[in-house]
C-alpha cells in the first residue's frame, strides 16, 4: 500500500505492522527495501548540491532503509518522527542530549537500566547536567522534586531487573506542567504493548536489540519523539550522525513484521513460567506486574495491552553454593545480557549496590528471566533439576 493511501488511518495494528515503510513499487516489485549501502551521495546539478535539495543527502542522514525503519516505526509509535542509533544505550544518551544543555535538573527512576546510570554519572556530570533518582513509585509526587531548572524526567516501566510499575502519565502531566520534558524507556513494552506518546510521553526509547530484532543477532537503538521534541531529536541526530548499520536495519525491518506474533507469544510463555515460579517453594516472590497479586498490576492494567518475556523472582534465602549449582547445571537457559530472542535466559542481579534513591533489600538472591519459544514443560524440568541441585547444594 502506498505510504500516502487514506485507507491507511483505518488499518489495525497487525496489518500497519506488515505494511508500514514499505512501498513494493519504489522497489521494482520486490516486497522488501533493500540494504542500500553508501557514504556519498551524488546529486544532479551544481543547483541541487549547493541547496542540498535531495531526498537523500548523505549516507550519515539516512538512506532508503533506514528510512524505512524510521518511517514504520513512527507510524506504530504514534510519534512525528524517529531516529535509529547503533544500539538502546546510544539511543538513551542521544534522547537526553537532544534535551538537556548545562546547568540543567534531571530526575531518573532509581529502578533505570544501570547502564543508563553511568552514562548520567560521568558524562551528563561532566557537561554540567545534574542527575537525581527518584523513587519509581512516586507517580504525580514527582512535582514535589521538580525545581526551576527541571528540563526532563526519565522513566522505564517496568523498572529493569526489578520490575516496578511506574505511573507514567501522572508523571508526565506534572513534568509537562512545569515544561519539562518526559523521557522513558519502553524497551519491555514496546510500542505495540505502551503507546508512549498516547500516554504523555515526549521522547520514547527502544533498545531495538531485544524485540524488534527477536534473534539476539543485531544491536539497534531507536527514539521516536512527538511535535513537541522532533525537532530538537533530529537536531541532535544529524549533529553526532549516530547512525546505524544497514544489515541491522534490514534485520530490524523484517523483525518488526513479525514483532506483535512474537510478542503475544512471549507473554504467554512468561505468565505460564511466572504462575509455576510462584509456586514453587524455593521462590519467595515473583517480579511481574500483569500478575494480579504484583504491587504495579492496576497501573499495569491500565496502561498496557499486554506484557512481554521478561520477569524477575525473588528466591527464598539460600547460601551463595547453592544458587551457583542451580545456575550452572541448567540446560536450556543461557546466563547472558540482553533478552527479547527466541530463546531463554536467566541471570542473578543485585540492585542493591548502584540504587541512590530507593532501599533494595529482598528477602533472597534475586534472578532475572527471558522467556522464548521453547516448549514450556522442557524448560520447567530445566529449573526443577535446577531446584533440586539447589537443595542438594544447600544441604
Ligand atoms: C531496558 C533496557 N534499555 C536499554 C538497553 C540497552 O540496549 P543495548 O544493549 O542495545 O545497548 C537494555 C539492554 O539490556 C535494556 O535492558
Amino acid at each position: 500500500m502506498d505510504a500516502k493511501d487514506p485507507r491507511k488511518s483505518r488499518l489495525a495494528e497487525r496489518t500497519r505492522l506488515v505494511h508500514a515503510g514499505r512501498d513494493p513499487s519504489e522497489q521494482h516489485g520486490f516486497v522488501n527495501t533493500p540494504i542500500y549501502r553508501g557514504s556519498t551521495v551524488l546529486y544532479p546539478s551544481y543547483e541541487a548540491i549547493k541547496t542540498r535539495n535531495a531526498r537523500y543527502t548523505y549516507g550519515t542522514k539516512g538512506t532508503p532503509t533506514t528510512e524505512a525503519l524510521e518511517t514504520a516505526w513512527s507510524e506504530i509509535s504514534g510519534a512525528a518522527g524517529t531516529v535509529l542509533t547503533p544500539s538502546g544505550l546510544a539511543a538513551v544518551a542521544l534522547a537526553l542530549m537532544s534535551c538537556l544543555k548545562a546547568g540543567d535538573h534531571l530526575l531518573v527512576t532509581d529502578s533505570v537500566y544501570g547502564p543508563t546510570r553511568i552514562f548520567c554519572d560521568t558524562v551528563l556530570k561532566r557537561f554540567g547536567v545534574e542527575t537525581e533518582y527518584y523513587d519509581p513509585l512516586l507517580g504525580e509526587g514527582i512535582a514535589a522534586l521538580m525545581r526551576p531548572n527541571t528540563a526532563a524526567v526519565l522513566t522505564e516501566a517496568p523498572g529493569s531487573q526489578s520490575f516496578e510499575m511506574q505511573d507514567v502519565p501522572a508523571i508526565a502531566a506534572a513534568a509537562r506542567a512545569r515544561g519539562a520534558v518526559t523521557l522513558m524507556d519502553n524497551t519491555w513494552a514496546t510500542p505495540l504493548l505502551f503507546p508512549p506518546h498516547e500516554r504523555g510521553v515526549d521522547l520514547a526509547i527502544e533498545a531495538g536489540t531485544k524485540y524488534l530484532s527477536g534473534g539476539s543477532d543485531l544491536l539497534l537503538g531507536l527514539v521516536s519523539a512527538n511535535e513537541r521534541c522532533w525537532p530538537a531529536l533530529r537536531r541532535t541526530f544529524d549533529a553526532y550522525a549516530m547512525c546505524a548499520g544497514p544489515e541491522d536495519v534490514f534485520l530490524a525491518l523484517r523483525g518488526l513484521r513479525t514483532m506483535a506474533l512474537r510478542l503475544k507469544e512471549h507473554e504467554a510463555q512468561a505468565l505460564a513460567m511466572a504462575r509455576w515460579l510462584g509456586g514453587r517453594p524455593e521462590v519467595a516472590r515473583v517480579l511481574h506486574p500483569a500478575l494480579p497479586d504484583d504491587p504495579g498490576h492496576a497501573i499495569w492494567a491500565r496502561d498496557f495491552k499486554g506484557s512481554s518475556g521478561l520477569f524477575s523472582v525473588v528466591l527464598n534465602p539460600v547460601p551463595e553454593v547453592a544458587l551457583a549449582a542451580f545456575l550452572d547445571g541448567l540446560a536450556l537457559f543461557g546466563m547472558g545480557y540482553s533478552w527479547g530472542g527466541f530463546e531463554s535466559l536467566v541471570i542473578p542481579f543485585d540492585c542493591s549496590t548502584y540504587r541512590t534513591a530507593t532501599r533494595w533489600a529482598p528477602e533472597g538472591p534475586t534472578l532475572r528471566f527471558h522467556i522464548g519459544f521453547e516448549d514450556l514443560a522442557d524448560l520447567q524440568a530445566d529449573l526443577d533439576e535446577g531446584f533440586a541441585r539447589m537443595r542438594a547444594a544447600a544441604g
